[in-house]
């Protein structure tokens, strides 16, 4: 019996030593000092000693169980330390470490544009406001002097929304010319950024809806000279004190006299060719047009209930893809919508 009782010592020791897992520690618990363990077994053959045996043995089972219980609960502790280092050596955090990186948007190159032509008008003392981009045909045409059977109002021309024609998608941001009179008593300066839309195919020049600019000045006095001033000033502004403008005569219904406004091409400062071959930014025309403007026509004035021998004004509409792709030298149109960010990260 001495001698069972010394190989479940050693059994139990050599067994608690390999455990690696409180499960493991818990089994051999029940293994050796559970109700049916080993121990146990070895005990209930007590009652066969001699009573002279027996006390000396029952000591020897007592300690063998104390001898087990030490060892299992020093292991217990051994063990959890070591689950407790484990973790933390896992979720130790090197505070040293470089950050991961968040990659940072930025604004679309027509937003900066869009952006800094704000910034400049609003430094000359213009509002900025917003308009509908579906609209009546009365302010898209009729009030800006362009009547029933103007060529402008083809249906090829432009999107119509209902049967009768009187609804469509503005054309032109140039409704807002009288939304604006309609609504604000002179001195007027205010500018209106927006989409609008035409029946054209997708090319590299034209899309079916792009963005314009509308500007609008009316006050007493005003003169070609103030409009020449303004736009010339939003042109150096925008592409730099060198800049060319030119002046050209053209027509539109609602101004008189009008004018379209020019750059000096970027590419070949003029010269319509780049080492002898045609400037493929201007195709060879020196010059980039970049808006129509003029002197607002006195039938406009007057349809706003603003009195023509009193007040006079100047308005112009610049397209914003074309300033866009002038500033930063983009020379496909649909570069801009397709919001590749190969493309776009180069801004
Ligand atoms: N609305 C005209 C266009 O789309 C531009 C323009 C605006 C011309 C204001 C004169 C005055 O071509």
């Amino acid at each position: 019996m001495k001698q069972q009782l010394e190989t479940i010592q050693k059994k139990a020791r050599e067994a608690l030593e390999a455990a690696a897992a409180p499960e493991e520690l818990e089994a051999l618990r029940v293994r050796f000092l559970g109700k049916k363990g080993e121990l146990t077994a070895v005990l209930k053959q007590m009652g066969s000693l001699s009573p002279e045996e027996r006390p000396a043995m029952g000591q020897l089972a007592n300690s063998v169980r104390a001898g087990i219980e030490a060892e299992l609960e020093s292991r217990m502790e051994k063990l959890s330390a070591m689950a407790l280092d484990l973790k933390l050596r896992s979720e130790a955090l090197d505070v040293t470490m470089p950050g991961a990186e968040v990659p940072l948007g930025h604004k679309h190159p027509m937003s900066i544009v869009l952006d800094e032509m704000k910034e400049i008008f609003i430094g000359m003392g213009f509002d900025v406001v917003d308009g509908p981009e579906v609209e009546l045909e009365s302010y898209n045409f009729t009030r800006l002097n362009t009547p029933e059977g103007h060529p402008a109002r083809d249906r090829q021309d432009t999107f119509y929304t209902t049967e009768d024609d009187n609804v469509l998608l503005r054309t032109q941001t140039s409704p807002m010319q009288i939304r604006v009179m309609e609504n604000r008593k002179p001195p007027i300066r205010i500018i209106s950024p927006g989409r609008v839309y035409r029946k054209d195919e997708v090319d590299a020049t034209h899309s079916p809806m792009f963005h314009q600019m509308e500007g609008l000045v009316i006050d007493k006095g005003i003169t070609m000279a103030d409009l020449k001033g303004s736009l010339t000033q939003m042109v150096k502004l925008l592409y730099g004190e060198e800049s060319v403008v030119r002046f050209r005569p053209h027509h539109f219904p609602f101004t008189e006299p009008s004018c379209e406004v020019d750059v000096r091409c970027f590419k070949c400062e003029g010269a319509g060719e780049v080492s002898g071959r045609t400037c493929p930014t201007c195709h060879g025309e020196g010059w980039i047009e970049i808006l129509g403007a003029g002197m607002v026509h006195p039938t406009v004035l007057e349809g706003c209930g603003i009195d023509p021998d009193e007040y006079s004004g100047f308005a112009f509409g610049c397209g914003v893809e074309r300033m866009t792709m002038n500033r930063f030298a983009i020379n496909d149109l649909r570069l801009i919508f397709e919001n590749d960010v190969r493309f776009l990260n180069q801004f």
